[in-house]
């Protein structure tokens, strides 16, 4: 007999389109507010309301589809990102938001009306590559959005107030689009799991019990130009070389560290000549951990390092903050609840770490989240070998179907017990 994977077969062949809107053809780069975030806003919006979603856009550049399930007066949201890295895989971010179309669809499809309403919300900023801002979707919900990062700037020099202006967002409503926390009862994202975990397990899914917090700086570094042929090596101020030092001494104090991990991913120097030597250099460092305190710490320590070797090389330095994130545990009763949930739908039971942010942490301060992890081929993402199966995806759609079906929102939960405890005789 064949196994039913209607559900991640819907759901994968709609990955693969989503695919096509991308600002570089010929691998997946679908950045924050640009012309291929909104092809797949627009893409999004038809296959929501094909699945009976009232669907708006928001300031933020939120696309947000409602289930009013008859004007219940608590809200779930599901949800994730559709902006990416550069040369992206398929599955970071769009996986949550077409899985929790799929568990709309099917409720709507079987007639289930359940006791709160459903929004499915595709955040658009998540991965920070475009401004050097990062959540800005899911704060802006969760009521956490900072004003002053709309004046954030692009590589282009486009601030991103003026970007969201050019998307048709009304920044002046960006403050009214938080969420009430006494409505929302809840989060649940699901997300490919971009590790190795699940797979070396030989397990399917799992449930993520907190996500690691992230610190990320852009360093500056001030040397001297000068001539590549005549300047003697004793005498140089060279930013580069001094940025090279950095990057070695950040691997190896993250080494050092258990659990921490720490990546340089983008690097220029100026003025940009073979026979010049670099006046200056700018790095950008993103640091992780699982407990604040770890990541504080090496911060700290790196930090200190890196202004050890900018004095001793005669270079100046400056180190600004861009995002800090604080590591977040995900609710213990939606834990249990996704738990439950894997396990009457056949699966073992796993729980574990987020190493990669994501929007449930923004969404952490509105509401109690949850997060499912889908199996990774080869534990690879951010990058176009990106990997995940049709029965993973298609396992993963039903452990979120059946989780809320048998979710019941806080208030509720406590009206029964009030009543059951009415019943029981004194
Ligand atoms: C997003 O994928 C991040 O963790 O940087
Ligand atoms: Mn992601
Ligand atoms: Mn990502």
């Amino acid at each position: 007999m064949t196994a039913d994977l209607r559900l991640g077969e819907r759901l994968m062949r709609r990955l693969d389109e989503l695919a096509r809107d991308t600002d570089e053809p010929g691998g997946i780069t679908r950045l924050f507010l640009s012309p291929a975030h909104r092809a797949a806003m627009t893409r999004l919006r038809r296959w929501m309301e094909e699945a009976g979603l009232e669907v708006t856009e928001d300031a933020i550049g939120n696309l947000v589809g409602r289930v009013d399930n008859g004007g219940a007066d608590a809200t779930f949201i599901l949800g994730s990102h559709i902006d990416s890295v550069r040369d992206a895989g398929r599955y970071d971010g769009g996986f949550g938001v077409l899985s929790a179309l799929e568990v709309v669809d099917a409720l709507r499809r079987a007639g289930t009306r359940l006791p709160f309403a459903i929004e499915v919300v595709a955040f658009g900023d998540e991965e920070g590559v475009r401004f050097p801002t990062t959540l800005s979707g899911s704060r802006a919900l969760a009521g956490t959005f900072s004003p002053a990062s709309l004046s954030a700037r692009d590589p282009s020099g486009l601030a991103l107030g003026e970007a969201l202006r050019g998307f048709g967002c009304d920044i002046a409503a960006i403050a009214a689009i938080a969420r009430d926390p006494a409505e929302i009862c809840g989060y649940l994202e699901s997300h490919i799991e971009q590790g190795p975990v699940l797979e070396a397990e030989g397990l399917a899914l799992g449930v993520v019990t907190a996500i690691a917090g992230t610190s990320r700086f852009n360093v500056t570094l001030t040397g001297e130009a000068g001539h590549a042929g005549t300047v003697p090596m004793g005498r140089r101020k060279d930013a580069l070389a001094g940025a090279a030092a950095m990057i070695c001494a950040v691997e190896a104090q993250a080494l050092a560290a258990a659990a921490v991990v720490a990546t340089v991913g983008v690097i220029e120097a100026l003025p940009g000549a073979i026979n010049v030597i670099p006046a200056m250099a700018r790095f950008s460092l993103d640091l992780r951990a699982p407990t604040d305190a770890l990541r504080l710490g090496a911060v700290a320590a790196i930090e200190a390092r890196m202004r050890e070797i900018a004095a001793e090389r005669g270079l100046g330095i400056e180190i600004a903050p861009l995002h800090e994130a604080k590591a977040t545990a995900c609710d213990p009763t939606l834990i249990e609840a996704l738990s439950q949930a894997l396990a009457r739908q056949g699966h073992p039971i796993f729980q574990l770490p987020s190493g990669a942010g994501h929007d449930a942490m923004a969404m952490a301060a509105l509401c109690p989240v949850v997060m499912l992890f889908a199996r990774c081929e080869g534990g690879i993402s951010h990058n176009p070998a990106e990997a995940m199966s049709v029965a993973d995806a298609d396992a993963a759609t039903r452990v979120m179907l059946d989780f809320l079906v048998h979710y019941e929102p806080p208030a509720r939960r406590e009206r029964r017990a009030r009543g059951a405890a009415r019943q029981v005789p004194a």
